[in-house]
C-alpha cells in the first residue's frame, strides 16, 4: 500500500479531513504515517498501524519516503518545507490545502466533480502537484459549474456571505465570544418584556464599538451584529484578495484562461464577512450568453454532480433548506432563488450555500487522494 505521510491533520481542516477519510474507508487503501511540527515522537492517532510514532514534519528525509504527502498544515509550511523536499529530489504527489502554490502553472486546483477532465489531462503529463481551491470558489462551482461546463456564462459576479470558520479556528471563537458579550451587556433588558428596544440597541452599539482590542484581535473589527467587507490582503488595487481568487481561480479549475491559452470568464464580485459559522453562502448574478429558461438552467445544474441540488424559489423552501444551518456538516450544495432578473433575459439569479470546511477544504484533497490510488 503507498505510503501516505499526513501533516496538519490536528488543525481544523485536517480534523475534518480524517473524520471524512474515517467515513470513507481511505485508510483502508494506504499505509498512513502521520507528522507533526512540535510533537514529534509522540503518539500517532488510532488509524496508524505501523508507523505509530509520530515523524517530525520538517524532516526531508522521513517526508522523502512518503509516495503522497497530505497538508492543511498551512502555507507557511508549504513554503518552508516543498522546495526542499523537490530540491531533494522527492518525485511524489503534493496535495495541499493551502494556497501558495495554487497558480504556479504545475499545480492542478483539484475539485474532480468540476474538473476531472483537467485533473487526468495533468496526471497524463506527469502532473505532481495537487491543490485545494479557495473554499468559496470550490463551493461555488459544486453548485453552478454545470452552467460553466455548458458554455452558457459570459460572466458572473458573486456577493458573498462567508462565515467565521474561513478566518480559522480562533475566529469561530472570537464571533461567539462577541455574540456572549453582546447579549451579556442588555440580558436584564430583554428579560423585560416591556423594556425599550432602543435602548436596547444604544447599548449594544456602545459595546460593538468599545469592544476591546483583544476583543476583536482576530478579525480587526467587530463582526457579532455586524460585517466586515473585506477578506484577505489588500491588494492596493481596490480588490481584496479574497475577491481577485474569485477569478483567477474559477478559470484555473475549469482549464481556461490565460494559462491555457484560452479566454477567461469575467468572474468579480464583493467578498464579505458575516457572523455565520462555517458555511459560505454567495448571491450570485450570471450573464447568459443566450436566453435559457430557468427550468432546463435548473435541470442542469441538479444533474451535475450528486451533491448539488436545486432548491425550489419559494419562501418556504428557501427557509428550510437554504441557510447556513441547514446545509452546515453536510455536502449538499443547494442552489435556490434561481430566477430571470429585470435586466433582461439572459440576466439570472441564484443563491448557493456549502459548508467551507467540506467541499470547500477537505473533500476535494481525499478525492484527488482516491484518484491518485486508482
Ligand atoms: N479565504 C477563505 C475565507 C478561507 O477567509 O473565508 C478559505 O479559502
Amino acid at each position: 500500500q503507498p505510503l501516505v505521510g499526513l501533516v496538519g491533520w490536528r488543525g481544523m481542516v485536517g480534523s475534518v479531513l480524517m473524520d471524512r477519510m474515517q467515513a470513507e474507508g481511505d485508510f483502508g487503501l494506504i499505509e498512513p504515517v502521520f507528522f507533526s511540527t512540535s510533537n514529534a515522537g509522540g503518539k500517532a492517532p488510532a488509524m496508524a498501524r505501523n508507523e505509530t510514532a509520530l515523524k517530525d514534519a520538517n524532516d526531508i528525509e522521513a517526508l522523502k519516503k512518503c509516495d503522497i504527502v497530505i497538508t492543511c498544515q498551512g502555507g507557511d509550511y508549504t513554503s518552508e518545507v516543498f522546495p526542499k523536499l523537490r530540491a531533494a529530489g522527492w518525485s511524489g504527489h503534493w496535495i495541499d490545502a493551502a494556497s501558495t502554490l495554487r497558480m504556479q502553472d504545475d499545480a492542478v486546483i483539484v475539485l474532480d466533480p468540476v474538473n476531472l477532465p483537467v485533473i487526468q489531462n495533468a496526471l497524463a503529463k506527469g502532473g505532481k502537484n495537487w491543490i485545494g481551491g479557495n473554499c468559496t470558489v470550490s463551493c461555488m462551482l459544486m453548485g453552478v459549474g454545470a452552467l460553466y461546463k455548458a458554455g452558457l456564462v459570459e460572466w458572473m459576479t458573486s456577493m458573498t456571505y462567508q462565515a467565521a470558520s474561513g478566518g480559522g479556528a480562533q475566529h469561530m471563537r472570537e464571533l461567539l465570544t462577541q455574540f456572549g458579550t453582546l447579549n451579556a451587556e442588555v440580558r436584564a433588558l430583554l428579560d423585560d418584556p416591556k423594556s425599550a428596544i432602543l435602548e436596547i440597541d444604544r447599548k449594544v452599539l456602545h459595546r460593538q464599538q468599545n469592544l476591546s482590542a483583544a476583543e476583536t484581535a482576530n478579525f480587526g473589527a467587530p463582526l457579532g451584529g455586524s460585517l466586515i467587507p473585506w477578506i484577505d490582503k489588500d491588494l492596493g488595487d481596490g480588490m481584496s484578495k479574497e475577491e481577485w481568487k474569485a477569478g483567477a481561480e474559477t478559470n484555473k479549475i475549469l482549464g481556461q484562461g490565460a494559462g491555457f491559452g484560452t479566454a477567461a470568464v469575467p468572474v468579480d464580485g464583493f467578498c464579505v464577512r458575516i457572523g455565520a459559522m462555517r458555511c459560505h453562502s454567495q448571491a450570485l448574478t450570471f450573464k447568459l450568453k443566450k436566453d435559457v429558461p430557468v427550468a432546463d438552467i435548473e435541470a442542469l445544474i441538479a444533474a451535475d454532480n450528486p451533491w448539488a441540488s436545486v432548491v425550489p424559489n419559494t419562501r418556504e423552501a428557501t427557509l428550510k433548506d437554504l441557510t447556513p444551518v441547514a446545509v452546515t456538516g453536510t455536502m449538499n450544495i443547494p442552489v435556490g432563488r434561481i430566477r430571470k432578473l429585470a435586466m433582461g433575459p439572459e440576466y439570472v439569479g441564484a443563491f448557493t450555500i456549502g459548508d467551507q470546511l467540506l467541499w470547500g477544504a477537505a473533500e476535494p484533497l481525499r478525492r484527488m487522494l482516491r484518484i491518485l490510488l486508482e
